[in-house]
């Protein structure tokens, strides 16, 4: 790509907040948070939580702005070409790869989860599944729907393809119309949607009291006692501070390389300070207010605090797609209070799958030269391709062991790559001139120093505790089923074969930078 390449640029500081914020808000706050805080010491979970939220949550926004808005300057919106300005080693681009490579490979599987949400919304709406009175009928509609078993609801896979081809069909209409019509007019509507479906969720979950009188105990407030109910003794746990540490990046959207991307489109002075610390405090908004208050205490108000605990251990899933379409079609009017549930999701998800697919279609457009259209149709067809391989093995954990290398041990590994890149080869002097360029408000000094040694640090000192503790078995697979194992091989060969491919795309590309 020349440099002077003609990019876009967010239209206006209201579609910039919520392009970010649709990036950071996902399924992460409103699934993964109210089941990680509820079965990792409740309001305890909340100590370790601000604590990574602050050392390292809001310093890594800080730092991926500023890197994205330095590559756009220069013509570049993806990690090879930003690692190699920031970082004159050949090295540089190739670890750049990540940030390309990661995005593809979460989008892969999060896409398809996303699908669902639309999948649901529609079988709400249309009361496909009214008249299931019981869990384990919901868990068998949820498992034919997948295609693991067949059921009177579903005889095949075919329905949840048709959603994961429609749910792939929108992306490609948002990613084909660019950044300004196609991502920010997406935001600018589905977050305040998103919104307002929280707000009627929660406002219908506080005023649902105790539903079953039979049962005093399952109450709204016994929920939120058991959410926020701060088990302190829990503190000495090395893997509730992991488990704290990985949602913030999880939901934050750090370390992936799409914060970065949708940076680069951003002026060159324009704010970084204050706009990042908005989309920081939206997202730990829709997590920490609304996230915690809808599954969880609806949950308890119906099964109970042991039922809702066993739900939640099973996983963020079942507690969304198995637990409470059963719920909300209990309440009155609850058909629409389910679409709006899944609708809410599918906002929060479509808005955070667009923003893992803007990497490999900036690189496309940036350092290959290739039309938009083009870049999005290759983009579509690498999803619709390797998502294939989600949809129909799924029932071999596909799904988890993607999570586990991108969007847990990478993000972790990529942030503290990255952070030592800008912080102390970029110079932090360098560094610190780019966060505060601009800036709408004044960043404490103390961040200066947070960034150079407290959060690479912490990064690396929670890499480190976590392999220790736990990433040896999972690197071994040592609790995989065995007839699992291929498939979870086959994962890994997937993420390697992105990188690789990355690698070469790069090295073509990056010929051009020299010339
Ligand atoms: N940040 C996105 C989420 O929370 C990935 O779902």
């Amino acid at each position: 790509m020349s440099e002077n390449h003609e990019r876009e640029v967010w239209e206006s500081r209201f579609g910039l907040i919520m392009a970010m914020a649709g990036n950071a808000i996902g399924l992460g706050n409103f699934l993964r948070f109210p089941v990680q805080a509820a079965s990792n010491g409740g309001g305890a979970f909340m100590i370790p939580y601000f604590i990574a939220f602050l050392l390292v949550g809001i310093p890594m926004m800080w730092v991926e702005w500023s890197i994205g808005r330095y590559g756009g300057k220069h013509g570049h919106g993806t990690m090879p070409g930003i690692l190699n300005r920031l970082w004159r080693h050949p090295l540089a681009k190739y670890i750049g790869v990540l940030g390309i490579a990661a995005p593809v490979a979460f989008a892969i599987y999060y896409s398809y989860v996303q699908s669902w949400t639309l999948a649901y919304s529609f079988f709400s709406l249309t009361g496909v599944y009214s008249g299931i009175t019981n869990q384990a009928d919901m868990g068998v509609f949820l498992s034919s729907f997948q295609g693991m078993t067949t059921s009177q609801y579903f005889s095949s896979i075919s329905t949840a393809y048709i959603f994961f081809i429609i749910n792939l069909s929108i992306v490609f209409w948002v990613l084909v119309r660019g950044v300004v019509k196609g991502i920010e007019t997406l935001a600018k509507y589905a977050m305040p949607l998103l919104m307002v479906f929280a707000v009627i969720l929660v406002f219908r979950v506080l005023t649902l009291g105790t539903p079953d009188p039979a049962f005093p105990e399952r109450s709204v407030m016994n929920g939120f006692a058991w959410i926020w109910n701060p088990d302190l003794s829990r503190l000495s746990d090395g893997s509730v501070w992991l488990a704290a540490a990985g949602q913030i990046f999880f939901s934050l959207g750090i370390g992936i390389g799409s914060m970065q991307c949708y940076a680069s489109y951003l002026r060159a002075k324009d704010d970084i300070a204050l706009t990042g610390l908005t989309t920081s405090m939206s997202n730990g908004f829709a997590e920490v207010v609304l996230g915690s208050s809808i599954a969880i205490p609806v949950a308890v108000a119906f099964f109970g605090i042991s039922a809702t605990e066993a739900i939640a251990n099973a996983g963020a899933y079942d507690l969304s797609f198995q637990s409470m379409p059963l719920i909300l079609q209990q309440l009155p009017v609850g058909r629409i209070i389910g679409t709006l549930w899944f609708g809410l999701l599918f906002f929060a998800g479509i808005t955070s799958t667009v923003a893992l697919t803007q990497p490999p279609m900036a690189f496309l457009q940036d350092e290959m030269g290739w039309s938009r259209k083009k870049s999005a149709a290759a983009v579509v067809t690498f999803l619709f391709l390797f998502g294939n391989f989600v949809v129909f093995f799924i029932g071999h954990g596909v799904i988890n062991e993607f999570d586990f290398w991108v969007g847990t041990v990478g993000l972790v590994v990529f942030s503290l790559v990255e952070i030592i890149i800008f912080a102390w080869i970029f110079g932090m002097e360098n560094a610190w001139a780019e966060i505060t360029e601009g800036a709408a408000i004044k960043v404490p000094r103390i961040f200066y120093y947070m960034i150079k040694y407290v959060t690479p640090v912490s990064l690396a000192v929670l890499l480190v505790i976590w392999i220790y503790q736990a990433g040896f078995d999972l690197i071994l697979l040592r609790d995989a089923n065995e007839v699992d194992v291929p498939y979870l091989l086959a994962t890994r060969g997937i993420i390697l074969f992105l990188i690789v491919l990355g690698g070469v795309l790069v090295h073509h590309a990056s010929k051009k930078w020299k010339a």
